[in-house]
């Protein structure tokens, strides 16, 4: 009888998604079989398994796609908060999901995803599913993982963003905002901003004084410097916004007609100091491309050690790496929490002994 292993990519695509599927599957054939094991691909992550959209893959599906950037197999968002709701299309999504993997005939499910992921994933995991994550992002916002596939080559392109703003700047004399994803952690922002040698780096999880920006550039253009890099995280608030529930604080930018802090800030420098201004959002760039040699490797690692998982049907967990060592971790111990970054971070105090301003 064929081991029936399912595939799922949800959420935000990143790189690393297709290398890691490919370590899988590559992995799966060497230790079991290609005969005895059947790799079922399902399609725009969970919308497939609710509605039943999947398709038996060959070998040579998965050759050719380790330096693919995105997902062969589509993704999409199914957010977790409507997972158990009923919506206007009457579809119970939980039993549904439940049905087709039993008419797949699942022996297990992978998962690939960041935080919602594995909140759906630990549900179907309590719902008797066998199921294994992976965990995947840019934003490295997975608790209990050190470093997620994908944010490495994010890092690298967002720094490319931030080199390139830094000749234009510097020939203009100007204070330059770069906008980069990362809603709720920082971690994309804090080590592309550490890259590309930014001036001021504004994290969501340090809530920022404008006065305490504005100090910082001044600084810069008194010793001669009269152009600053600031790297800016989607989610960055300022300290008052930091107190405001996040509908509240969305009603007050909407009022203001900002939808991010980032055009809010250098229209504040503009209208405050003669410097002039320019925002870059970097936006999706950060999600696209190949994975870098740095990720391909461990997503492989990851999907091995994912494979050896299924040789031993060890399920309802999720892979990790800890101090340099992929293991795994319960998906009910990590499931929906976000690590975000602490501000006593070790690269928090490297940012500020280079005398980076971090906004507070
Ligand atoms: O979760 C990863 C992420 O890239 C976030 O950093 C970003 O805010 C979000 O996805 C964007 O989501 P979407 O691709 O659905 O616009």
């Amino acid at each position: 009888m064929k081991k029936r292993i399912g595939l799922l990519t949800s959420g935000g695509d990143c790189p690393g998604l297709n290398a890691t599927i490919r370590g899988v599957a590559k992995a799966v054939y060497e230790r079991i079989g290609a005969d005895n094991v059947e790799m079922i691909g399902i399609e725009d992550g969970y919308h497939g398994l609710i509605f039943g959209e999947y398709h038996v893959m060959k070998p040579s599906d998965f050759s050719g796609i380790l330096t693919m950037g995105g997902t062969i197999l589509g993704t999409s968002r199914q957010p977790y908060s409507k997972m158990q709701v009923i919506e206007e299309d009457n579809i119970n999504k939980v039993s549904n999901m439940k049905k087709y993997y039993k008419e797949m005939k699942l022996d297990c499910l992978l998962t690939l995803g960041g935080n919602g992921t594995h909140k759906t994933a630990n549900l179907l995991a309590e719902q008797g599913l066998n199921i294994i994550g992976l965990p995947k992002t840019i934003d490295n916002d997975i608790y209990g993982t050190d470093v997620t596939f994908g944010f490495h080559t994010a890092v690298g392109t967002a720094t490319d963003v931030i080199d390139k703003i830094h000749t234009t700047a510097s020939s203009h004399r100007r204070v330059m905002l770069i906008e980069v994803m990362g809603n709720k952690a920082g971690w994309l922002t804090l080590y592309s901003g550490l890259a590309g040698g930014a001036d001021i780096i504004l994290i969501p999880e340090v809530p920022y004084r404008f006065e305490a920006v504005m100090e910082a550039i001044d600084r810069r253009a008194r010793n001669g410097r009269a152009f600053s890099i600031i790297v800016v995280a989607e989610g960055a608030m300022d300290a008052d916004e930091a107190n405001m529930k996040k509908k509240e604080r969305a009603g007050h930018r909407e009022q203001a007609g900002y939808k991010t802090a980032t055009q809010r800030i250098a229209d504040q420098i503009e209208a405050g100091s003669g410097y002039q201004t320019r925002v870059v959002i970097s936006g999706h760039i950060v999600r696209g491309g190949s994975p870098t040699a740095y990720d391909r490797v461990l997503a492989t690692q990851f999907g091995v050690y994912a494979a050896t998982l299924i040789e031993r049907d060890i399920y309802g967990v999720t892979v990790a790496m800890k101090n340099n060592v992929v293991t795994h971790n319960p998906l009910a111990e990590i499931a929906g929490i976000t690590k975000l970054v602490p501000i006593d971070h070790q690269m928090v105090d490297v940012a500020r002994n280079m005398g980076i301003c971090m906004g507070d």
